[in-house]
């Protein structure tokens, strides 16, 4: 006997079920997936101003450390590192900041003003008040940092890491 063209109740309520059932899926299903993927498609820019206080707390002809920490988001990875520069106003007013971050194998170097000269404790570098090498094993001068001065307060160019 041919099958009625006519679909049964039974039949009906199945197909709608199904279709319901498959749009509540999408709704639910793909705002939580962009939920999930969202940070892995996230990128925090790294370049900023760092402000560094009031210019007067930097001695003319004085290297000053400066350290600052930076949160990067890479990710579902979020990283907080530090940083430090010495900043040196020099007697005409403008601004030397240098990093003290090694330019060997990125140990921090430290300012001796007795030996007038920042020093890196791992494997011996000198470096003049300037950031140029003076003697050791580094292939150049200490890193610089653009600056700024509003309002009498100075700025840092952080363009990341
Ligand atoms: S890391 Fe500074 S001299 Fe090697």
């Amino acid at each position: 006997m041919p099958r009625s063209p006519h679909m049964s109740r039974r039949e009906f309520v199945s197909i709608v079920t199904a279709a319901a059932g498959t749009v509540m899926g999408a709704l639910i299903g793909i705002p939580a997936i962009g939920y999930l993927i969202a940070p892995a498609l996230q990128k925090v820019s790294a370049d900023a101003w760092i402000p560094a206080g009031p210019i007067a707390n930097y001695p003319v002809g004085v290297p000053t450390l400066f350290n600052f920490n930076r949160t990067k988001i890479d990710g579902w990875v979020t990283t907080v590192n530090s940083f430090g520069v010495y900043i040196i106003q020099q007697s005409d007013g403008s601004i030397l900041a240098l990093s003290n971050k090694c330019t060997h194998l990125s140990c921090r170097v430290n300012w001796k003003p007795d030996a007038s000269a920042y020093i890196c404790p791992c494997h011996d570098a000198y470096f003049d008040i300037n950031g140029e090498k003076i003697k050791g094993p580094q292939p150049r001068a200490l890193d610089r940092y653009e600056t700024k001065v509003e309002d009498n307060n100075l700025l840092i160019h952080f363009l990341g890491s």
